[in-house]
């Protein structure tokens, strides 16, 4: 903080200030330093304390009441309507609120023109980036690459910080196992072990290391907890899962953002067990505060309080409130209740205090550990031209064209269709999102803009311009039935020496409500694939879409198939390195592609069954109209060049109960022409367990980039999280017996090793 801003500050927080300090003088006197300091609890404690000693029941109450975005709201008159609001401290945080300026502007009168100047939050969706759109996360996380995850969250930081935003809602770490349900596309899949170190790698991208520094911003583990498990894929539906699926499933992704410092956890719209989250005292303050010992802030999902009249569990807007904040929810975003109908209750006495003040303790936290109290406009005093400077600046978009390549995954190359020739002559460009920026960006994008991003045939003119002839056939729409323009582009690819489809789903068709009931390509575009690969030419077929798609009638028909998902600004680019072989692809599924519909839910970590699935039995776990295996199953993903497994070994094959540190290695070979990076994963299968065990679990996983020939030896280190599993009391053990290791290129790999845990 300056001097300048100091006194600018109204007199009762600088008093706060200079409780805490303990040294009014010697701080009054002091040339400019921060006068909090983040990371020093005591202070913290203190200074929070002496402020909230000298907040009115109504300013309490103002500081969790979070109103919808001002940069989405109806313009002057709803902003002057806050205005006022703010003068009165009725404002805590913002929503979808972002701009230097514009926060400048609303930071200003919240400091300078209420009785406490007690500076806002302003809270942003920043997703899969601000302005430099990243591929979707279900992309990213594709790459099976942490460092790609914080690379891409550390920019989404930096440039949304440089716009006054303080508090992002992401990660969203919800494990989801049904690719009918939209929001499928902003998680990390259908892992838990994925999800979870990939959710540990964000939040330290948007925190950075130091919570402190004006460039990073609150992470936002969401949505607590079980809102992938949505009944039947539609959005907001129940999640009717038993406490152990909770457990082994949907919660070590929080646990992991937390356990990585993530200052933030959003309530989810699900209930559980007739529990609506947000009314979930057991899990929100039974769970994340007391058994976890997180201390952080946590905000209510859009009009998620207010819902809990429409679940059945509050007859009115008072019981409403009185629920979430009794279990925990401590900011009110959109639903006004805690604002306008806790203050009667408190005064009556039917909400306790404490459970405001607690509250609000949080929201104080969390602005002094932004260093807010230390300078308000420390995020926003740069202006346009600080904000300009950090935005889509080409460091950004290098990185996002080098994320974006690793992202996609190539499921099928026969005959090594790919990757094309430079040389071509003249390259058929099919399909409804060969020049579609939205299919790029994805649906989520902060504030990118389509005119940024760079589609697959802007980016084969300017590679190609001159050199090859590009023709150009739509074929079919996204969405309709229209086969009319089907055969110009068959026309087209028989006059070509090679093919580029661009197919998939708008970006409209998956994320939030966006639920669909058929896995299939929209509209006509199957029609289109193989109407096109019917020619006989090199054909490709690129995807981009939200959810795995069920496209098994391509399968053999159409050579390569390359699932690029929406890859975000530098999508065409680095579809361009891809295709043309400046880069090898080395994404892997991060989620089971099913067949059909039918097969959902189907992942790669279930049950074995009494009845496992077998060729000529009747009588076991399987269709009849359908194989029970899956199109394409979770971890596969091909290269241009080939790998080879060597069996795994085991440092050891008995340990003791006492020390269950267990060694993995496995050799792997480049055995192709061209240098690749694979990504070599480990499954563990615990053989017979008190409880049963998925057929196999992720444990690890490592990127290994080899050049034509070279071998590798990776090493896993296992121990009692891998092998550990809830017993019946639901307490974490390891049971001796047999444990199987899986090695290979996806979780298919049937290379395995064994060793055994041994009794006491
Ligand atoms: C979504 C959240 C999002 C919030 C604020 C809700 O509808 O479920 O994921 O953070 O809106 O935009």
């Amino acid at each position: 903080m300056t001097r300048t801003t100091t006194t600018r500050m109204p007199a009762i927080l600088a008093g706060c200030l200079l409780a805490a300090l303990a040294a009014p003088a010697a701080w009054a006197d002091a040339p400019p330093r921060p006068v909090t300091s983040a990371g020093d609890a005591a202070a913290e404690k203190a200074f929070v304390g002496a402020l909230l000693a000298k907040m009115t029941l109504a300013e309490k109450l103002g500081q969790l009441n979070q109103p919808p975005g001002v940069n989405n709201s109806t313009g002057p008159a709803a902003l002057a309507g806050n205005e006022d609001q703010l003068r009165r401290g009725e404002i805590g945080s913002w929503l979808g609120t972002e701009g230097a300026e514009l926060t400048c502007r609303l930071q200003r009168i919240a400091v300078e023109e209420s009785r406490l100047g007690i500076p806002l939050l302003f809270a942003y969706d920043v997703i899969h980036g601000m302005r430099t759109t990243f591929p979707v996360p279900l992309g990213e996380s594709s790459s099976f690459d942490p460092e790609a995850a914080r690379e891409s969250a550390r920019i989404a930081a930096v440039e949304a910080a440089a716009h006054g935003v303080h508090w992002t809602y992401a990660p969203m770490v919800d494990v989801a196992r049904d690719p009918r349900w939209g929001r499928i596309v902003e998680g990390a899949g259908e892992d838990p072990y994925l999800g979870s170190v990939l959710a540990a790698a964000r939040v330290r991208g948007f925190q950075g290391d130091d919570l402190a520094a004006p460039d990073t911003v609150l992470a936002t583990a969401k949505h607590f907890v079980a809102y992938g498990a949505a009944q039947g894929g539609r959005d907001y539906d129940i999640a009717d899962i038993p406490e152990r699926t909770l457990h082994e499933v949907y919660l070590p992704p929080f646990k992991a953002a937390i356990d990585a410092g993530a200052q933030s956890v959003m309530a989810s719209f699900n209930e559980i067990a007739g529990v609506p989250m947000h009314a979930h005292q057991g899990l929100i303050n039974g769970l994340l505060r007391d058994r976890w010992h997180w201390d952080g802030l946590l905000v209510s999902d859009y009009t998620g309080v207010l819902e809990l009249m429409q679940h059945g569990v509050a007859a009115t807007r008072e019981d409403a409130g009185r629920l979430a904040l009794h279990a925990g929810v401590d900011v009110d975003m959109v639903s006004n209740i805690y604002l306008k109908d806790l203050p009667a209750a408190v005064q009556a006495g039917r909400v306790p205090l404490a459970e405001v003040d607690a509250s609000v303790r949080r929201v104080l936290n969390a602005k002094y550990r932004l260093g807010l109290f230390d300078d308000p406009y420390r995020y926003c005093k740069g202006g346009l031209a600080h904000q300009q400077a950090m935005t889509l600046t080409p460091t950004h978009r290098e990185a996002a064209r080098r994320i974006a390549r690793k992202s996609m995954v190539l499921l099928e190359n026969q005959g090594d269709v790919l990757p094309l020739s430079k040389s071509i002559g003249t390259l058929a460009v099919i399909g409804p999102l060969a020049n579609e920026p939205w299919g790029m960006l994805g649906n989520w994008v902060g504030i990118g803009r389509p005119e940024d991003a760079v589609t697959p045939l802007k980016a084969l003119q300017s590679a190609f311009d001159g050199r090859m002839r590009l023709v150009v056939a739509e074929g079919a729409d996204l969405n309709s039935q229209d086969t009319s323009r089907i055969d110009a582009a068959v026309q087209a690819a028989r006059g070509a020496d090679a093919v580029v489809m661009f197919l998939g789903e708008h970006p409209e068709m998956s994320a939030e409500a966006n639920n669909r009931s058929s896995l299939d390509l929209p509209g006509v575009q199957q029609q289109l694939a193989l109407a096109v690969a019917a020619t006989g030419k090199p054909v490709v077929a690129v995807l981009l879409n939200g959810r795995p798609l069920s496209i098994g009638a391509l399968q053999g028909k159409v050579p390569a198939i390359l699932e690029a998902w929406f890859p975000g600004v530098e999508g065409g680019n680095a579809l361009v390195d891809v295709l043309f072989g400046d880069a090898n692809p080395s994404g892997k599924l991060p989620v089971t592609f099913p067949r059909n519909v039918g097969q959902v839910p189907i992942y790669h970590a279930h049950k074995n069954t009494g009845r496992p699935p077998r060729e000529g039995e009747k009588y076991t776990s399987k269709y009849i109209d359908v194989p029970w295996t899956p199109l394409y199953p979770f971890g596969h993903g091909l290269s241009y060049t080939t790998f080879r497994y060597d069996a795994p070994t085991v440092a050891r094959a008995t340990l003791a109960p006492g020390d269950l540190r267990q060694q993995v290695r496995v050799r792997v070979t480049n055995t192709g022409k061209r240098a690749g990076t694979e990504v070599v994963q480990l499954y563990l299968r615990d053989d017979v367990a008190s409880i049963t065990r998925p057929v196999r679990e992720l444990r690890g996983f490592r990127r290994v980039e080899l050049q034509p020939g070279e071998s590798r030896t990776v090493t896993f280190e296992l121990g009692f999280d891998d092998m550990s599993m809830l017993d019946a009391r639901m307490q974490r053990v390891v049971e001796p017996g047999t444990f199987t290791v899986f090695t290979g290129g996806s979780s298919a790999a049937d290379q395995h090793a064994t060793f055994e845990v041994m009794g006491r």
